[in-house]
């Protein structure tokens, strides 16, 4: 038995050498090794030999099988280098012809509008902070002197996680975060998401503020409206008319809305501006001494201003916008246009 299986290894290794081509391997190893094959119907004719012969059969024919899928496999390997190698010396490359384009990624309009808004306050010395936006109620509300069940937070309807977090509903409990950490003067100017119970075309559940404040001695109302003055007029330009509006926040006192002349129809009154002619942009006051006892400064030293301001609210004036939810769409036609 062992000589005819010697000479069968053989015999399929002389007509390896002689094959040219794919199939041809495959067709041998088909003859030799397949279901039918030569090899295969010998390993099935041994149980006809003598107990003590099968081991050493059974080992010969082994050996024969892997050298015969080790040297048809690295015949077809070799086969399919060359030609791949044929192919690129014949293949013509047509270098002329454009490559695909690689998407480029590119600001939200949102950023770009909160990035300006930190721009123009970084030119008058404020440093930026950011606060949590799953937050504390007593940062939130309890804090910003809005007690529990006061009916002002009504106005701040939010999402709870647990009966004492929050997701932010603005941006003002960064206020209580860094008067609590550090002794005034303090200027600072902090973006960020806020979270609401509100959903029409110009409220969003999710939008964005950038608050701003100042804590020292003498702090005025008049550097309050002198930098909001500034940031209108370096944001929406000189000519700009703005104005101050009586209003209410808890932590404010006084406090006032501060509105600009329309932008769309120059204040003579249009759908936008729903005839006023004038666009309320952010909320703002002289923060409350109720607020300083809390963390502990004597409103009798220190005074200070602060503002909290709607970045979509502004970025839909900039362009001329009338509906919040388009920045939330993932409409990358509209989104690509800025
Ligand atoms: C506040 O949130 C105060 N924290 C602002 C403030 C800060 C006052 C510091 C005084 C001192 P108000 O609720 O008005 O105020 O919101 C401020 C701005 O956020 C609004 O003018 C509006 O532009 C924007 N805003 C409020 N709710 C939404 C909403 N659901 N979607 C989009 N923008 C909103």
């Amino acid at each position: 038995m062992l000589e005819p299986l010697k000479r069968l290894e053989e015999e399929a290794l002389a007509e390896l050498h002689q094959v040219r081509g794919e199939a041809a391997v495959q067709a041998l190893i088909h003859k030799y090794l397949g279901r039918k094959g030569r090899l295969t119907h010998f390993l099935r004719e041994m149980g006809k030999l003598f107990p003590e012969e099968r081991p050493v059969v059974g080992q010969l024919a082994n050996q024969v099988k892997s050298n015969l899928e080790k040297a048809t496999q690295d015949f077809l390997e070799k086969e399919r280098q060359r030609q791949k190698a044929e192919r690129l010396l014949t293949e013509e490359v047509d270098i002329s012809l454009p490559g695909r384009p690689f998407p480029r990624g590119g600001k939200h309009l949102i950023t770009q509008v909160t990035e300006e808004i930190v721009s123009i306050f970084d030119h008058l010395g404020f440093e930026v902070s950011e606060g949590p936006e799953a937050e504390l109620d007593y940062y939130n509300f309890e804090a910003l002197n809005f007690p529990k069940d006061h009916p002002a937070r009504d106005m701040q309807d939010t999402f709870y996680i647990s009966p004492n977090i929050v997701l932010r509903t603005h941006t003002s409990p960064i206020q209580v975060r860094m008067m609590e950490k550090r002794k005034p003067p303090l200027r600072v100017i902090a973006p960020g998401k806020a979270y609401r119970h509100d959903s029409d075309p110009t409220h969003s559940p999710m939008f964005h503020q950038v608050e701003g404040f100042i804590v020292d001695h003498q702090v005025t109302f008049a550097d309050l409206k002198g930098t909001l003055h500034y940031f209108v007029q370096q944001f929406f330009g000189p000519d700009v008319q703005m104005r101050f509006r009586p209003s209410f926040f808890p932590f404010t006192e006084p406090s006032a809305e501060v509105d600009i002349q329309c932008v769309i129809c120059q204040g003579a009154g249009c759908p936008v501006c729903k005839k006023s002619g004038w666009l309320e942009i952010l909320g703002s006051g002289m923060i409350d001494p109720e607020v300083f006892h809390f963390v502990n400064y004597d409103p009798e030293v220190y005074s200070g201003f602060a503002f909290g301001l709607g970045v979509e609210r502004i970025a839909m004036l900039q362009v001329g916008l009338n509906d919040i939810r388009v920045f939330y769409e993932n409409n990358l036609q509209f989104l690509q246009q800025f």
